[in-house]
Protein backbone atom coordinates (compact mmCIF):
# COMPACT_ATOMS: atom_id res chain seq x y z
CA UNK A 1 0.00 0.00 0.00
CA UNK A 2 1.08 3.62 -0.46
CA UNK A 3 -0.04 6.50 1.86
CA UNK A 4 -0.23 9.92 1.28
CA UNK A 5 -1.12 13.39 2.97
CA UNK A 6 -2.70 16.18 2.04
CA UNK A 7 -3.63 14.67 -0.79
CA UNK A 8 -4.96 16.31 -4.10
CA UNK A 9 -8.58 14.92 -5.46
CA UNK A 10 -9.23 17.25 -8.22
CA UNK A 11 -7.74 14.79 -10.54
CA UNK A 12 -9.45 11.45 -8.93
CA UNK A 13 -13.23 13.05 -9.15
CA UNK A 14 -14.45 13.21 -12.91
CA UNK A 15 -16.43 16.83 -12.01
CA UNK A 16 -12.76 17.94 -11.33
CA UNK A 17 -14.33 19.60 -8.14
CA UNK A 18 -10.72 21.23 -6.02
CA UNK A 19 -10.60 18.70 -2.98
CA UNK A 20 -7.28 17.96 -1.02
CA UNK A 21 -7.49 15.03 1.65
CA UNK A 22 -6.35 14.57 4.71
CA UNK A 23 -4.79 11.14 4.21
CA UNK A 24 -5.18 8.42 1.13
CA UNK A 25 -4.42 5.22 0.60
CA UNK A 26 -3.80 3.06 -2.60
CA UNK A 27 -4.66 -0.75 -1.84
CA UNK A 28 -2.57 -3.04 -4.50
CA UNK A 29 -3.99 -5.55 -2.65
CA UNK A 30 -6.57 -7.15 -0.91
CA UNK A 31 -3.94 -8.34 2.30
CA UNK A 32 -3.48 -4.11 2.28
CA UNK A 33 -6.94 -3.43 3.59
CA UNK A 34 -6.90 -4.54 7.30
CA UNK A 35 -3.72 -2.39 7.61
CA UNK A 36 -5.75 0.57 6.46
CA UNK A 37 -8.27 0.11 8.50
CA UNK A 38 -5.50 -0.17 11.32
CA UNK A 39 -4.51 2.96 10.62
CA UNK A 40 -7.14 4.93 9.97
CA UNK A 41 -8.56 4.56 13.78
CA UNK A 42 -5.37 4.85 14.92
CA UNK A 43 -5.40 8.74 14.11
CA UNK A 44 -9.25 8.86 14.42
CA UNK A 45 -10.07 9.69 10.73
CA UNK A 46 -13.18 8.24 9.49
CA UNK A 47 -12.45 5.96 5.71
CA UNK A 48 -13.60 7.02 2.69
CA UNK A 49 -13.55 4.57 -0.60
CA UNK A 50 -13.00 6.82 -3.85
CA UNK A 51 -13.30 4.62 -6.97
CA UNK A 52 -12.81 6.04 -10.46
CA UNK A 53 -14.67 9.44 -8.60
CA UNK A 54 -17.61 9.42 -11.61
CA UNK A 55 -20.71 9.63 -9.24
CA UNK A 56 -19.37 11.93 -6.74
CA UNK A 57 -19.49 15.56 -5.39
CA UNK A 58 -16.52 16.18 -3.17
CA UNK A 59 -15.96 19.12 -0.44
CA UNK A 60 -13.11 21.04 -0.62
CA UNK A 61 -11.73 19.40 2.33
CA UNK A 62 -11.66 15.66 2.99
CA UNK A 63 -10.81 15.33 7.29
CA UNK A 64 -10.43 11.26 6.28
CA UNK A 65 -8.62 9.10 5.10
CA UNK A 66 -9.56 8.05 1.52
CA UNK A 67 -9.33 4.80 0.22
CA UNK A 68 -8.41 4.06 -3.43
CA UNK A 69 -8.69 0.56 -4.34
CA UNK A 70 -5.97 -0.60 -7.25
CA UNK A 71 -6.69 -4.47 -7.56
CA UNK A 72 -6.31 -5.20 -10.97
CA UNK A 73 -6.77 -8.41 -13.53
CA UNK A 74 -9.79 -10.23 -15.29
CA UNK A 75 -10.19 -13.80 -15.18
CA UNK A 76 -12.62 -16.89 -16.82
CA UNK A 77 -13.99 -18.90 -13.36
CA UNK A 78 -16.00 -21.32 -15.24
CA UNK A 79 -17.83 -21.82 -18.83
CA UNK A 80 -21.08 -23.38 -20.05
CA UNK A 81 -22.49 -24.13 -23.19
CA UNK A 82 -24.77 -20.78 -22.44
CA UNK A 83 -22.98 -18.54 -20.50
CA UNK A 84 -19.51 -17.63 -19.00
CA UNK A 85 -18.69 -16.64 -15.00
CA UNK A 86 -15.88 -13.70 -15.55
CA UNK A 87 -14.35 -12.34 -12.35
CA UNK A 88 -13.16 -8.80 -12.23
CA UNK A 89 -11.23 -6.84 -9.72
CA UNK A 90 -12.52 -3.48 -8.75
CA UNK A 91 -9.93 -1.10 -9.94
CA UNK A 92 -10.35 -2.25 -13.71
CA UNK A 93 -11.44 0.38 -15.89
CA UNK A 94 -15.29 -0.06 -16.68
CA UNK A 95 -14.97 0.76 -20.50
CA UNK A 96 -11.73 -1.28 -20.97
CA UNK A 97 -13.53 -3.86 -19.46
CA UNK A 98 -16.25 -3.98 -21.46
CA UNK A 99 -14.16 -3.75 -24.07
CA UNK A 100 -11.96 -7.09 -23.59
CA UNK A 101 -15.13 -9.05 -22.46
CA UNK A 102 -16.57 -8.75 -26.11
CA UNK A 103 -13.69 -9.34 -27.91
CA UNK A 104 -13.37 -12.92 -25.94
CA UNK A 105 -16.97 -13.36 -26.79
CA UNK A 106 -18.31 -12.81 -23.59
CA UNK A 107 -21.65 -10.71 -24.22
CA UNK A 108 -23.98 -8.39 -22.38
CA UNK A 109 -22.43 -6.25 -20.93
CA UNK A 110 -22.40 -4.03 -24.57
CA UNK A 111 -25.03 -1.46 -24.04
CA UNK A 112 -23.09 -0.49 -20.91
CA UNK A 113 -19.73 1.23 -23.27
CA UNK A 114 -18.32 4.39 -22.32
CA UNK A 115 -19.79 4.94 -18.72
CA UNK A 116 -16.92 6.43 -16.97
CA UNK A 117 -15.03 4.40 -13.82
CA UNK A 118 -13.70 1.47 -12.41
CA UNK A 119 -15.56 -1.97 -12.42
CA UNK A 120 -15.92 -1.48 -8.47
CA UNK A 121 -18.53 1.08 -8.66
CA UNK A 122 -20.60 -0.48 -11.05
CA UNK A 123 -22.87 -2.25 -8.21
CA UNK A 124 -23.07 0.80 -6.20
CA UNK A 125 -25.29 2.59 -8.15
CA UNK A 126 -26.45 -0.25 -10.51
CA UNK A 127 -24.98 1.72 -13.50
CA UNK A 128 -27.06 1.83 -16.44
CA UNK A 129 -28.18 2.54 -19.97
CA UNK A 130 -29.85 1.65 -23.18
CA UNK A 131 -32.41 -1.30 -21.39
CA UNK A 132 -29.41 -2.55 -19.70
CA UNK A 133 -28.72 -2.59 -16.17
CA UNK A 134 -25.69 -4.41 -14.52
CA UNK A 135 -27.79 -5.97 -12.30
CA UNK A 136 -28.75 -8.02 -15.09
CA UNK A 137 -25.23 -9.55 -15.44
CA UNK A 138 -23.67 -9.61 -11.86
CA UNK A 139 -23.17 -13.55 -10.22
CA UNK A 140 -21.80 -11.68 -7.43
CA UNK A 141 -19.92 -9.13 -5.54
CA UNK A 142 -17.11 -9.77 -3.25
CA UNK A 143 -16.39 -6.93 -0.61
CA UNK A 144 -14.76 -6.29 2.60
CA UNK A 145 -16.85 -4.84 5.38
CA UNK A 146 -14.80 -1.98 6.89
CA UNK A 147 -16.42 -2.39 10.17
CA UNK A 148 -14.77 -5.61 11.08
CA UNK A 149 -12.28 -6.06 7.96
CA UNK A 150 -14.42 -9.68 6.82
CA UNK A 151 -14.64 -10.68 3.58
CA UNK A 152 -18.18 -10.99 2.37
CA UNK A 153 -19.82 -12.50 -0.59
CA UNK A 154 -23.06 -10.93 -1.92
CA UNK A 155 -24.72 -12.81 -4.64
CA UNK A 156 -26.75 -11.11 -6.99
CA UNK A 157 -30.74 -11.18 -4.88
CA UNK A 158 -28.55 -10.24 -1.91
CA UNK A 159 -27.22 -6.66 -3.30
CA UNK A 160 -30.93 -5.20 -3.27
CA UNK A 161 -30.87 -3.81 -6.41
CA UNK A 162 -32.90 -1.57 -7.67
CA UNK A 163 -33.19 1.61 -10.35
CA UNK A 164 -29.46 3.15 -9.61
CA UNK A 165 -29.92 1.64 -6.22
CA UNK A 166 -27.99 -1.23 -4.55
CA UNK A 167 -27.37 -2.18 -0.85
CA UNK A 168 -23.75 -0.96 -1.06
CA UNK A 169 -25.27 2.65 -2.45
CA UNK A 170 -27.68 2.25 1.31
CA UNK A 171 -24.66 1.35 3.49
CA UNK A 172 -22.40 4.22 2.48
CA UNK A 173 -18.72 3.90 3.63
CA UNK A 174 -19.06 0.24 4.94
CA UNK A 175 -18.22 -1.53 2.17
CA UNK A 176 -15.08 -1.95 -0.44
CA UNK A 177 -15.88 -3.84 -3.08
CA UNK A 178 -13.06 -5.58 -4.23
CA UNK A 179 -14.06 -7.77 -7.08
CA UNK A 180 -17.01 -8.27 -9.09
CA UNK A 181 -18.27 -11.73 -10.79
CA UNK A 182 -20.42 -11.44 -14.12
CA UNK A 183 -22.74 -14.21 -15.63
CA UNK A 184 -22.06 -13.29 -19.67
CA UNK A 185 -23.58 -14.84 -22.54
CA UNK A 186 -21.10 -17.24 -25.08
CA UNK A 187 -23.43 -16.46 -28.13
CA UNK A 188 -23.72 -13.23 -29.93
CA UNK A 189 -27.77 -14.05 -29.90
CA UNK A 190 -29.09 -11.70 -26.62
CA UNK A 191 -28.63 -8.78 -28.62
CA UNK A 192 -31.10 -5.60 -26.24
CA UNK A 193 -31.23 -3.32 -29.42
CA UNK A 194 -34.92 -1.92 -28.64
CA UNK A 195 -34.38 1.11 -26.83
CA UNK A 196 -34.77 4.59 -28.45
CA UNK A 197 -32.43 5.56 -31.17
CA UNK A 198 -30.32 1.77 -30.64
CA UNK A 199 -32.27 0.07 -32.86
CA UNK A 200 -31.84 1.74 -36.07
CA UNK A 201 -28.47 2.52 -35.61
CA UNK A 202 -27.39 -1.16 -34.40
CA UNK A 203 -29.18 -2.48 -37.35
CA UNK A 204 -27.47 0.25 -40.02
CA UNK A 205 -24.31 -1.30 -38.66
CA UNK A 206 -25.22 -4.30 -39.50
CA UNK A 207 -26.30 -3.94 -43.00
CA UNK A 208 -22.76 -2.16 -43.77
CA UNK A 209 -21.48 -5.42 -42.90
CA UNK A 210 -23.83 -7.17 -45.28
CA UNK A 211 -25.28 -9.08 -41.97
CA UNK A 212 -29.23 -9.31 -41.61
CA UNK A 213 -28.52 -10.10 -37.56
CA UNK A 214 -27.68 -7.35 -35.21
CA UNK A 215 -24.57 -8.70 -33.15
CA UNK A 216 -23.33 -6.82 -29.67
CA UNK A 217 -20.33 -5.07 -31.71
CA UNK A 218 -22.73 -3.48 -33.40
CA UNK A 219 -24.76 -2.55 -30.33
CA UNK A 220 -21.60 -1.68 -28.86
CA UNK A 221 -20.10 0.69 -31.73
CA UNK A 222 -23.78 2.39 -31.77
CA UNK A 223 -23.57 2.83 -28.16
CA UNK A 224 -20.40 4.81 -28.26
CA UNK A 225 -21.89 6.83 -30.82
CA UNK A 226 -24.75 7.87 -29.48
CA UNK A 227 -22.87 8.59 -25.99
CA UNK A 228 -20.11 10.78 -28.36
CA UNK A 229 -23.08 12.33 -30.12
CA UNK A 230 -24.45 13.97 -26.48
CA UNK A 231 -22.74 12.97 -23.66
CA UNK A 232 -19.87 14.88 -23.24
CA UNK A 233 -16.37 13.70 -22.26
CA UNK A 234 -15.15 13.81 -18.80
CA UNK A 235 -11.77 14.58 -19.87
CA UNK A 236 -12.56 16.99 -22.57
CA UNK A 237 -15.27 18.89 -20.13
CA UNK A 238 -15.23 17.77 -16.35
CA UNK A 239 -18.61 16.18 -15.72
CA UNK A 240 -20.65 13.21 -13.66
CA UNK A 241 -22.84 11.66 -15.66
CA UNK A 242 -26.44 12.04 -15.26
CA UNK A 243 -26.91 14.46 -12.40
CA UNK A 244 -30.24 14.10 -11.41
CA UNK A 245 -32.51 11.14 -11.12
CA UNK A 246 -35.48 10.36 -13.37
CA UNK A 247 -38.35 11.56 -11.32
CA UNK A 248 -41.03 8.92 -10.79
CA UNK A 249 -44.37 10.80 -10.57
CA UNK A 250 -48.24 9.53 -9.76
CA UNK A 251 -50.57 9.17 -13.14
CA UNK A 252 -52.86 11.41 -12.00
CA UNK A 253 -49.55 14.47 -12.12
CA UNK A 254 -48.57 12.75 -15.37
CA UNK A 255 -51.75 13.22 -17.04
CA UNK A 256 -52.04 16.62 -15.76
CA UNK A 257 -48.74 17.60 -17.06
CA UNK A 258 -49.45 15.73 -20.46
CA UNK A 259 -52.11 17.90 -21.08
CA UNK A 260 -50.40 20.73 -21.11
CA UNK A 261 -47.13 19.43 -23.04
CA UNK A 262 -48.06 17.13 -25.16
CA UNK A 263 -44.16 16.32 -26.15
CA UNK A 264 -43.34 14.75 -22.35
CA UNK A 265 -42.03 11.69 -22.75
CA UNK A 266 -42.73 8.52 -20.33
CA UNK A 267 -41.83 5.05 -19.36
CA UNK A 268 -44.46 3.53 -17.91
CA UNK A 269 -43.91 1.96 -14.41
CA UNK A 270 -47.22 0.84 -13.34
CA UNK A 271 -50.70 1.80 -13.19
CA UNK A 272 -50.44 4.58 -11.05
CA UNK A 273 -46.41 5.61 -11.67
CA UNK A 274 -44.75 6.98 -14.30
CA UNK A 275 -40.64 7.67 -15.03
CA UNK A 276 -40.79 11.35 -16.73
CA UNK A 277 -36.98 12.78 -18.14
CA UNK A 278 -35.33 14.77 -15.92
CA UNK A 279 -33.19 15.84 -18.93
CA UNK A 280 -36.15 17.06 -20.88
CA UNK A 281 -37.87 19.08 -17.57
CA UNK A 282 -34.52 20.81 -17.12
CA UNK A 283 -34.41 21.95 -21.05
CA UNK A 284 -38.27 23.07 -21.54
CA UNK A 285 -37.68 25.12 -17.98
CA UNK A 286 -34.82 26.93 -20.70
CA UNK A 287 -32.27 25.75 -18.84
CA UNK A 288 -30.16 23.73 -21.25
CA UNK A 289 -26.67 25.21 -21.29
CA UNK A 290 -27.83 27.06 -18.41
CA UNK A 291 -27.27 27.07 -14.72
CA UNK A 292 -24.94 29.35 -12.29
CA UNK A 293 -21.57 29.76 -13.87
CA UNK A 294 -19.38 27.54 -13.98
CA UNK A 295 -21.59 24.40 -13.24
CA UNK A 296 -23.60 24.88 -16.39
CA UNK A 297 -25.68 22.07 -17.83
CA UNK A 298 -24.20 20.59 -20.72
CA UNK A 299 -25.77 22.03 -24.35
CA UNK A 300 -26.73 19.02 -25.80
CA UNK A 301 -27.73 16.95 -22.75
CA UNK A 302 -29.82 19.03 -19.88
CA UNK A 303 -29.07 16.33 -17.28
CA UNK A 304 -25.72 16.89 -17.12
CA UNK A 305 -23.69 19.11 -15.11
CA UNK A 306 -20.64 20.52 -16.71
CA UNK A 307 -17.73 22.14 -14.75
CA UNK A 308 -16.04 24.97 -16.74
CA UNK A 309 -13.24 26.08 -14.61
CA UNK A 310 -12.31 22.27 -13.77
CA UNK A 311 -9.72 21.98 -10.38
CA UNK A 312 -11.00 25.88 -9.44
CA UNK A 313 -14.69 25.02 -8.59
CA UNK A 314 -16.09 23.79 -5.57
CA UNK A 315 -18.98 21.74 -4.07
CA UNK A 316 -20.45 25.32 -2.93
CA UNK A 317 -20.83 26.04 -6.99
CA UNK A 318 -22.57 22.70 -7.62
CA UNK A 319 -24.72 23.20 -4.75
CA UNK A 320 -25.28 26.92 -5.85
CA UNK A 321 -26.42 25.85 -9.62
CA UNK A 322 -28.09 22.56 -8.35
CA UNK A 323 -30.77 24.16 -6.30
CA UNK A 324 -31.28 26.96 -8.98
CA UNK A 325 -32.62 24.01 -11.21
CA UNK A 326 -34.36 22.48 -8.71
CA UNK A 327 -35.87 25.40 -7.72
CA UNK A 328 -36.67 26.89 -11.49
CA UNK A 329 -37.93 22.89 -12.44
CA UNK A 330 -40.27 22.71 -9.26
CA UNK A 331 -41.79 26.30 -10.12
CA UNK A 332 -42.43 25.30 -13.37
CA UNK A 333 -43.83 21.97 -13.61
CA UNK A 334 -44.60 21.06 -9.82
CA UNK A 335 -41.86 18.13 -9.80
CA UNK A 336 -39.02 17.93 -6.91
CA UNK A 337 -36.09 16.68 -8.78
CA UNK A 338 -33.44 14.39 -6.99
CA UNK A 339 -29.97 14.39 -7.52
CA UNK A 340 -27.95 11.33 -8.56
CA UNK A 341 -24.04 11.51 -7.72
CA UNK A 342 -23.49 11.05 -4.00
CA UNK A 343 -22.40 14.35 -1.68
CA UNK A 344 -19.52 13.65 0.72
CA UNK A 345 -18.96 15.67 3.24
CA UNK A 346 -15.70 16.64 5.07
CA UNK A 347 -15.79 13.71 7.03
CA UNK A 348 -16.52 11.23 4.30
CA UNK A 349 -20.05 10.97 5.31
CA UNK A 350 -22.54 10.80 2.41
CA UNK A 351 -24.89 13.72 3.38
N1 LIG B 1 -34.39 15.09 -23.34
C1 LIG B 1 -34.67 16.37 -23.72
N2 LIG B 1 -33.73 17.34 -23.50
C2 LIG B 1 -32.53 17.06 -22.91
C3 LIG B 1 -32.24 15.73 -22.52
C4 LIG B 1 -33.19 14.76 -22.75
O1 LIG B 1 -35.74 16.68 -24.24
O2 LIG B 1 -31.73 17.99 -22.75
C5 LIG B 1 -35.38 14.03 -23.63
C6 LIG B 1 -34.89 13.15 -24.79
O3 LIG B 1 -35.23 13.67 -26.03
C7 LIG B 1 -35.58 11.84 -24.51
C8 LIG B 1 -35.66 11.80 -23.00
O4 LIG B 1 -35.47 13.14 -22.52
O5 LIG B 1 -36.88 11.83 -25.04
C9 LIG B 1 -34.66 10.87 -22.34
O6 LIG B 1 -33.34 11.22 -22.72
P1 LIG B 1 -32.20 10.12 -22.99
O7 LIG B 1 -32.73 9.00 -23.79
O8 LIG B 1 -30.99 10.86 -23.44
O9 LIG B 1 -31.92 9.45 -21.59
P2 LIG B 1 -32.03 9.99 -20.12
O10 LIG B 1 -33.28 9.51 -19.50
O11 LIG B 1 -31.79 11.44 -20.12
C10 LIG B 1 -30.86 7.88 -19.00
C11 LIG B 1 -29.76 7.63 -18.03
C12 LIG B 1 -28.40 7.84 -18.72
C13 LIG B 1 -28.31 6.84 -19.86
C14 LIG B 1 -29.49 7.11 -20.83
C15 LIG B 1 -29.56 6.11 -21.97
C16 LIG B 1 -30.69 8.27 -15.86
C17 LIG B 1 -30.70 9.28 -14.75
N3 LIG B 1 -29.89 8.55 -16.90
O12 LIG B 1 -30.78 9.26 -19.41
O13 LIG B 1 -27.38 7.55 -17.79
O14 LIG B 1 -27.08 6.96 -20.56
O15 LIG B 1 -30.75 7.01 -20.10
O16 LIG B 1 -29.98 4.89 -21.46
O17 LIG B 1 -31.37 7.25 -15.76
C18 LIG B 1 -25.66 8.36 -16.34
O18 LIG B 1 -26.20 7.75 -15.42
O19 LIG B 1 -24.59 9.02 -16.14
C19 LIG B 1 -26.27 8.37 -17.66
C20 LIG B 1 -25.78 9.11 -18.63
Amino acid sequence: MKLHHDYDLSHANTMALTCTAHTAIELFDTADITPAITYAKLNSLPLLVLSGGSNVILPNKLKACVLLPRFNGIHTISKSDTHVLISAKAGENWHEFVQTCLDNGWYGLENLALIPGLVGACPVQNIGAYGVQVSDFIEKVIAYDLTTGTQCEFKNAKCQFTYRHSLFKDNPNRYLISEVIFKLHTSSDHVQSNYGDLAALSLKLAHQDNRKTIHPKDVFNAVIAIRQSKLPDPKVLANCGSFFQNPIISMAQFTSLKTQHASLPSYLIDDNNVKIPAGWLIDMAGLKGGGIFPILTHRLQALVLTNHTPHIATANDIQKSQDFIIDTVHDKFGVQLVREPVWIDEQGYHA
